[in-house]
């Protein structure tokens, strides 16, 4: 099911950066498209904070907001064009964009250049993203010179240029209401999706082959793009922390560790979750799987509002550093284990990220010297693992097992919500849905 995708919060984002910003013009350019080989592109992805903050989809497109008394939106899009809609589909136009997405005014994409020397003429400060692309660096720069031409006329150019994307980034940190839905259903695609891998996994399959079931399922429910490219990464691959070759032949008796995640509507999911390729956990597989599902544990307990961010991390890594004594992969002390980070031999990343549009998603993760606050609305990845190559030192039973357990995690009043506990984790649940009868 696709549920219609509702406007009505895009003009309000728009408003409480226009808030933020007190005066000024912003400038904010959607993604280009990029070319793949000859006459054939890269799928088209929007860039994320033009999109929190318009909803519209096409390339091509370049939002102005101007900030202060006379608060204006306006959109710069790709005219309608008969000839090319035959061939590449239907477009917006400036009028039709303008009705649907609530923009004070828009103009084609061709008059940007001439329309922004215009509106930042006596604008105080210019926002845009300061040296994401060159290109567009090098275009500020030249308007910005254009304006000063002015100056004869009494106009005076932006005396200050900010970077738009710090008070964006802000506010996509919180999640609103119709973020969290997405969320939520793309979430529970995923779940699905990592479902029907487990059900579908047999010795014998290659990586590959459980790779198109992971996107069989995100495209059946509307997602037609991983938020990543898929890890499916059996037996010693997942030791490659970003193995994404997914053609090795998969092994009885081996574990299969799959990162996947479908993107909606412009929000991704990321999931991992690891399972033996035969349906049965061996004893040594499951010791590891108890320790980092008990440092998962441990670690979304922590994700709760007013706990600071790095929280979770340090609650995982006192239950793995203990497990790794247990399993005689570190020796010495829990306390010793964390001070001389002798974990970081088979636990090196850490314990996740924000969550959103992007995988990695954006907002900063310390405040001054200190971690940040959790606060509800804000979604992140718990994901601790263990990855064990073969050692002198290291017990030859455990060599080669590579284990990820990752949720999704909203922050909400009372605690938090894993929203992507639809996908089997303990070892009864994952035997349970590998049994095949
Ligand atoms: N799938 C990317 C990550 O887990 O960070
Ligand atoms: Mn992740
Ligand atoms: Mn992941």
């Amino acid at each position: 099911m696709v549920a219609m995708t509702d406007f009505s919060h895009f003009p309000e984002r728009r408003k409480r950066l226009q808030t933020l910003m007190r005066q000024g013009i912003a400038i904010i350019p959607t993604a280009p498209e990029v070319a793949r080989n000859a006459d054939t592109h890269y799928d088209y992805r929007h860039d994320s904070h033009f999109y929190y903050l318009t909803g519209f989809t096409e390339p091509e497109a370049v939002l102005a907001l101007i900030a202060g008394d006379k608060m204006q939106t306006i959109l710069f899009c790709r005219e309608k064009n008969a000839e090319r809609e035959v061939w590449d589909g239907f477009r917006y136009g400036p009028d039709g964009a303008s009705e649907k997405f609530g923009f004070d005014a828009a103009y084609p994409i061709a008059q940007l250049d001439e329309k922004l020397v215009e509106l930042m003429g006596n604008q105080p400060v210019l926002y845009y993203p300061v040296g994401a692309d060159t290109g567009w660096d090098a275009r500020i720069i030249k308007l910005r010179e254009a304006v000063k031409a002015k100056a004869r006329s009494g106009i005076r150019a932006p005396s200050e240029i900010r970077d738009v994307r710090e008070p964006v980034n802000e506010m996509r940190l919180i999640k609103d209401v119709h973020e969290q839905d997405i969320m939520h259903r793309a979430a529970k695609i995923s779940c699905g999706a990592h479902r029907r891998a487990m059900r579908f996994t047999r010795p014998g399959q290659h990586e590959y082959e459980v790779e198109a079931e992971l996107l069989h399922e995100f495209c059946r429910h509307g997602a037609r793009h991983p938020a990543y490219t898929s890890i499916v990464a059996g037996g010693a691959n997942a030791c490659t922390l970003h193995y994404v070759g997914n053609n090795a032949p998969l092994n009885d008796g081996d574990l299969l560790l799959i990162d996947a995640g479908c993107e909606l509507d412009g929000y991704a999911s990321d999931i991992t979750r690891t399972f033996p390729v035969n349906g049965r956990f061996s004893a040594a597989q499951k010791d590891v799987y108890e320790i980092v599902l008990a440092a998962q544990a441990a670690a979304i307990s922590a994700a709760i509002p007013g706990k600071l961010w790095n929280a979770p991390h340090e609650a995982a890594l006192r239950v793995l550093a203990q497990g790794f004594i247990d399993l005689k992969l570190c020796q010495g002390s829990v306390e010793s284990v964390l001070e001389t980070e002798s974990y970081k031999q088979f636990y090196m990343h850490r314990t996740g990220h924000w969550l959103g549009m992007d995988v990695h998603d954006v907002g900063e993760y310390k405040i001054g010297e200190q971690w940040r606050p959790l606060q509800p609305g804000m979604m992140l990845t718990v994901e601790p693992g263990c990855y064990i190559r073969p050692g002198d030192s290291v017990p030859r039973a455990l060599w080669n097992i590579g284990i990820r357990i990752e949720d999704d995690v909203l922050i909400t009043a009372k605690g938090n919500e894993v929203i992507t506990q639809d996908a089997p984790k303990t070892v009864s649940q994952i035997e349970e849905v590998m049994r095949h009868d």
